[in-house]
């Protein structure tokens, strides 16, 4: 398992309760993930060093998990040392490391999806920017953990942005803005076959009532009770397979997670992004509800065999994964403060937690080391009973200066999510 994060320690929980694994190594991991299997501190966006390690540990699969190592082609090295990787080569992860190419393939393969114009510099950001209206849409179009967007009703505030990315060396995207309740679905492709798993909702502001600025994630929740019948077949009809046979047909074809971000908007559900992993926190929680053992699936979908897998099995609980952030997340988060309550917490029945930024001071206690820096899990019969142990548990942990969102889940828990009535048909 290659990644330090909350996803990767998600992954490693599931394959260890998977019968059929019989060793997980993880690299470079952190406190959490160390606590269970044995880490390696391998550079995760080193390709020779993280084929290297593979070779060295006599690796039946490796398993990458954030986007920078994908970018940087670390799938394509394990592959050429003849070693299966669940995930996409450099050039197919392009679907999330630039905005640009994935707006191509989307078009390529009649994907629905915001409209959009490249910009490169202020003139045509302006332009692009009044073409839209308001709300304005300006995204990075390089990797940017989720924070390169800004969706605003300022249009100095969206100038600015993409300012800053031009100041850079950086262009950007502008979009129509795209209304209505987002989902990330994942879908895990071979290559040819798409196998989705369940759909799952992620708060990416900062602050209670989706205020603030957007972050990698601070919550999040599935199944979506809500959500339209058939919203995962018209995803894999309108959205997963024609992505994954344009890849194909591109000769760069995509193994891994296509992590669908949509938006169910009045005119129908359309694209926001494609990411080229797991999401984070979207996995605490949609892993925690998987009956189906992880490691055979990611094999299969490394070996190209998804077509021989059998329908996924899930639990009928509820999952609920809120985030502990560090202070100053998402900005300049501080790091190095102690954490406490950890096992008050996972002693809870139906709580557990998994870090993120983790690690240990000199002395072995753990401490925070990055902004996000642990998700609890709560599992319940239904969004409110998941939603109050998921709280409950945080309710144990101390770390200063840490926040967390308190309405993870709520409005869906309260019936408030809407899809308009056009969304989803088909
Ligand atoms: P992205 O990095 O593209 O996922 O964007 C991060 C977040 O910005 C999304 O989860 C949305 O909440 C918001 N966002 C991105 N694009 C749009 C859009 N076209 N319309 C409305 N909100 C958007
Ligand atoms: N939770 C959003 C992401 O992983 O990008």
């Amino acid at each position: 398992m290659i990644g330090p994060g909350g996803r990767e320690h998600a992954i490693v929980r599931s394959l260890l309760s998977d019968p059929n694994v019989s060793e997980v190594h993880a690299a470079p991991g952190n406190a959490g993930i160390a606590a269970i299997v044995p880490t390696h501190d391998v550079n995760a966006s080193d390709p020779a060093a993280v084929s290297a390690l593979a070779l060295k540990l006599g690796s039946d699969l490796v398993i990458v998990g954030p986007e920078a190592p994908l970018a940087a082609g670390v799938a394509d090295a394990v592959r050429a040392a003849g070693i299966p990787v669940f995930g996409p080569s450099k050039e197919a992860a392009q679907l999330e490391a630039s905005k640009a190419f994935a707006k191509t393939v989307m078009a390529e393969a009649q994907v629905p999806t915001a409209m959009a114009r490249v910009a490169v510099n202020v003139q045509e950001a302006a332009d692009a920017l009044d073409a839209f209206g308001a709300p304005y849409v300006v995204k990075d179009d390089g990797l940017a953990a989720g924070k390169g967007v800004v969706v605003t009703n300022d249009r100095e505030e969206a100038l600015a942005h993409a300012e800053s990315c031009f100041k850079v060396g950086g262009t950007v995207v502008i979009e129509e803005f795209l209304d209505g309740p987002e989902v990330s679905l994942f879908v895990l492709a071979d290559g040819r076959t798409v196998v989705p798993l369940a759909p799952a909702q992620d708060f990416k502001r900062i602050f209670d009532g989706d205020e603030g600025p957007n972050t990698g994630g601070m919550g999040a929740y599935s199944p979506l009770e809500w959500a339209p019948a058939n919203l995962v077949q018209e995803v894999i009809d309108r959205v997963a397979q024609p992505t994954i046979d344009a890849m194909a047909h591109r000769g760069t074809p995509f193994i891994g997670v296509l992590y669908c971000g949509l938006a169910l908007t009045s005119r129908g559900t359309r694209v926001i992004e494609f990411n080229a992993r797991f999401g984070d926190p979207e996995t605490q929680a949609v892993l925690a509800r998987l009956k189906t053992p992880l490691g055979g699936v990611l094999m299969a979908a490394a070996k190209g065999q998804l077509d021989e897998i059998e329908d996924l099995r899930w639990s009928p609980e509820t999952a609920v994964a809120v985030v502990l952030a560090s202070e100053n997340y998402p900005s300049t988060p501080r790091t190095g403060d102690k954490i406490r309550g950890l096992k008050k917490a996972n002693r809870l029945d139906g709580v557990h937690v998994l870090h993120a930024g983790t690690g240990a001071d000199a002395d072995g206690n753990t401490v925070s080391a990055g902004g996000r820096v642990l998700a609890v899990v709560g599992m319940g019969v239904d969004l409110e009973d998941a939603r109050e142990r998921a709280y409950s548990g945080i309710e144990q942990i101390s770390l200063e200066g840490g926040q967390y969102r308190t309405d993870i889940a709520a409005k869906a828990a309260r019936g408030e999510i809407n899809v308009a009535d056009t969304a989803s048909q088909p």
